[in-house]
């Protein structure tokens, strides 16, 4: 798969992940401390954890399937496209189509690739804003997948009500997978009822960001229990580890640490939001726990230049419509102000 990894620098503060920079909460570390030789010993059993989270989500626990990290939930919507491939009217098989919508998540398209996929893109709005018309234009008969991203990355922006829904409609024999990795940040989801009533509807999520566990590798799928019990087929059976699945359990218990951190991410938005007012610099109110803004052409450089102080940041220019584009992660308001003074200076370095 061609993802590129970002690279780390030990001891920098870490705004180019969209992880949670406060760590997982104290009573998950406990957990994972608690874990013993005999649980390592032991292949994971999933049961308990999932019926839990099926709770937690308040769906029927044959509604859910735990994955290694959200990305092996897109990785198995793709794989699902190989399977009774698409047919025209003639009979004859069609290659599967992907439909992605950008700027997106680049995992999407490695996915694609790696099942022999056909991409078809549908190109970004001067705004960046969701288009309904050019997506639902984006559907054909060879379409197998849509991958939808509420809120978006690397935007933050919202998904239009009704919008999954409206294109899960008009290509049932697709699968449209909503993204929710942001959803505890946003407060919004498609999990409930519709999933009922649209069984190619499928939602993703994750505990890697407002629970903290991105290095343990833990998200679900949720959907139909007919198309959970399909995807379940294609995937390994114990691809989530148990000190994953330890985790999980305990990061689930602990309310007060999500809402307290989704809480310090809404405060760092404000702040960044004011730092752009306060240098000019256009950006998109996010409902995730990151902010886009337009550096200009030397986004480059100052993202280099916040990396030499210590605060590495995305250079998004390379995404479709994002040039000139930065995504900064607003995580622990401290950390938040910490990045700002670094920003604030390397501004002021590039004005020379
Ligand atoms: C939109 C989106 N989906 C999925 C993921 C991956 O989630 P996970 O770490 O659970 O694989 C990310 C991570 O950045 C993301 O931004």
């Amino acid at each position: 798969m061609s993802y590129e990894r970002p690279a780390v620098v030990d001891g920098a503060l870490r705004l180019h992940f969209n992880e949670n920079t406060a760590g997982c909460s104290a009573s998950t570390i406990e957990a994972i401390r608690a874990f013993d030789r005999e649980a390592a010993a032991c292949y994971p059993d999933y049961e308990r954890v999932t019926a839990r989270t099926a709770q937690w989500l308040g769906v029927e626990a044959d509604r859910v399937q735990l994955t290694n990290g959200l990305d092996e939930g897109l990785l198995t919507a793709a794989l699902w496209t190989l399977h009774g491939p698409a047919i025209d009217s003639t009979g004859a098989a069609m290659r599967s189509e992907i439909v992605i919508v950008e700027p997106a998540f680049e995992v999407y398209a490695a996915c694609a690739e790696a099942v022999g996929a056909r991409i078809v893109r549908v190109a970004p709005s001067e705004d960046l804003q969701f288009s309904l018309d050019r997506t639902l234009a984006a559907i054909t008969p060879a379409t197998r997948l849509v991958y939808l991203t509420d809120p978006n990355n690397p935007t933050g922006l919202g998904l239009p009500a009704g919008a999954a829904e409206a294109i899960a409609a008009r290509a049932p024999q697709a699968l449209v997978l909503v993204d929710e990795a942001y959803a505890n940040f946003s407060g919004r989801t498609l999990v409930g009822p519709r999933l009922e009533r649209q069984p190619n509807l499928v939602v993703g999520r994750t505990f890697a960001k407002a629970h903290g566990l991105a290095g343990l590798r833990v998200g679900a799928l949720v959907a139909h229990a007919d198309t959970i019990a399909a995807l379940r087929r294609l995937m390994l059976p114990f691809s989530v580890n148990a000190c994953a699945i330890a985790a999980l359990e305990a990061a689930l218990e602990d309310r007060a640490y999500l809402d307290w951190y989704v809480a310090q991410s809404v405060e760092s938005r404000t702040l960044v939001y004011n730092f752009c007012r306060r240098h000019d610099l256009p950006f998109w109110p996010s409902e995730a726990n990151f902010v886009l803004f337009r550096a200009g052409a030397d986004a480059g450089v100052l993202v280099d230049a916040a990396a030499r102080r210590g605060v590495l940041l995305r250079n998004e220019s390379h995404a479709p419509g994002c040039a000139g584009c930065v995504r900064m992660t607003a995580g622990v308001v401290e950390h938040t102000k910490t990045a700002l003074t670094v920003l604030e200076d390397a501004l002021a370095s590039r004005a020379h």
